[in-house]
């Protein structure tokens, strides 16, 4: 059996879908790791380092993909004017990526043509089995850990309570709102810094894991039927969203950080953060828009960029857990490797899915090249 991964040709990102560790654990399960030369390289990865590994290595991402049963990608394979990796790719074969599956729906002609299945890892079901599969999990703990850090490096003042000869310095206060992975790591890490920390979420279920961290939560009336089925946050109403921006925006005064990470999957990111509640923030104030990249949680924010809103600062930048990119490339590895072993079947050298299996079914948006997935067949999308 052959996997193959490519190097990550999308704009800014940094992570690769392989680690050394990854390779070698494949290796031991008798599968062949093809690497394209240079793709561990934004990670910290040397090919050298995959080679000592046991990959095959080379500079044609034709001759890494030539005989794959299976591709590991990061984000989905591009078409450029350097390449189209989606020709490239066998017929028949198995992609596995963060292909942004309900948003980017121009992709699948391109498999449909080469009658790829192609597994998205941001729908693997949220449940416990899958736990050690889940990208989304991994990729947002340490985005959460890095907003607190790019805030950090913006706010011009110390996070702890300082007692000092000079005088003392009061700890600095950090409002998250949405408290799912990324915002509950977002807690832990500010509260580890010493900043007195708040959280809100639409999920009232939350409440427990932020005062567990030592946060308080910040409630707002009727918040507490907003969690669907699958454990996620549904869209909330006019007259919920009118409440809820009335205690964000008196939360929002007193805050001298502010780290937003609320997120509808399939849907643009809520507006939490008004520009009129920008406007009365203290001064020197810093706001980490983590849902940037789904249209963000506060009026102001561009996807990478860093904007000064009249003394408050907005920090935009997108894939954040790339920017870590090293230890993002691991956890990422990881789940794939937990994901497909299961599947391996050593004896035939090829990888044969369960398809009744929860957790590929739940992720497969398209079965040799014909789409399955019910959020993609069905016009209304649940
Ligand atoms: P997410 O990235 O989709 O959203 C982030 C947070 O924003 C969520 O907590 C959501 O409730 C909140 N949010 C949405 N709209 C909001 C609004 N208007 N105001 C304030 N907050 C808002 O969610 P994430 O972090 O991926 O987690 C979703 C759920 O999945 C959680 O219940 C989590 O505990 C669960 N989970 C389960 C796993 C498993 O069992 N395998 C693994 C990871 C998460």
């Amino acid at each position: 059996m052959k996997c193959a991964v490519l190097r990550e040709r999308h704009p800014g990102e940094t992570r690769v879908a392989a680690s050394p560790d990854m390779v070698k654990r494949l290796k031991n399960q008798g599968v062949d790791v093809a690497i394209e030369a240079g793709a561990g390289e934004a990670s910290g990865w040397t090919d050298d380092t995959f080679l000592q590994a046991g990959a095959i290595m080379s500079a044609d991402a034709g001759d890494v993909l030539a005989g794959a049963d299976v591709v590991f990608k990061v984000s989905r394979p591009v078409t450029t004017d350097e390449i189209d990796e989606v020709v490239l790719i066998p017929e028949g074969c198995v992609v596995v990526g963060l292909i942004n599956p309900l948003v980017d729906r121009e992709q699948y002609a391109g498999y449909a043509a080469r009658r790829l299945t192609v597994l998205a890892m941001e729908l693997i079901p949220r449940i416990s089995r899958a736990q050690s599969m889940d990208a989304l999990t991994s990729q947002a703990s340490l985005a959460g850990y890095k907003a607190v850090l790019d805030a950090c490096m913006f706010f011009g003042r110390a996070m702890p309570m300082m007692m000092t000869a000079a005088g003392t310095i009061a700890p600095a206060r950090v409002l998250v709102l949405g408290a799912g992975v990324a915002g509950l790591q977002a807690i832990a890490t500010a509260r580890r810094l010493g900043a007195v920390v708040e959280a809100f979420d639409v999920r009232a279920a939350v409440k427990e894991e932020v005062e567990s961290l030592g946060a308080s939560f910040v409630e707002v009336p009727g918040a507490d039927d907003a969690e669907t089925r699958g454990g996620y946050a549904r869209e909330m109403d006019d007259a919920f969203l009118a409440r809820q921006g009335e205690v964000i925006a008196g939360a929002l005064k007193k805050a001298d950080i502010c780290i937003t990470t609320a997120r509808i999957p399939g849907r643009p990111a809520p507006r939490l953060v008004t520009a009129a509640m920008v406007r009365h923030m203290k001064p020197g104030s810093v706001i980490v828009d983590l849902a940037v990249e789904d249209g963000g949680n506060c009026d102001g924010s561009r996807r990478d960029e860093v904007v000064d809103a009249d003394g408050v600062t907005i920090v935009g930048f997108s894939n954040v857990a790339g920017r870590l990119a090293a230890d993002a490339s691991n956890f990422y590895a990881r789940n794939l490797f937990n994901l497909i072993t299961p599947f391996i079947d050593t004896a035939a050298g090829r990888l044969a899915l369960d398809h009744a299996d929860e957790v590929i079914s739940g992720m497969c948006v398209m079965r040799d090249g014909v789409l399955v997935h019910p959020l993609l067949c069905d016009t209304k999308e649940s």
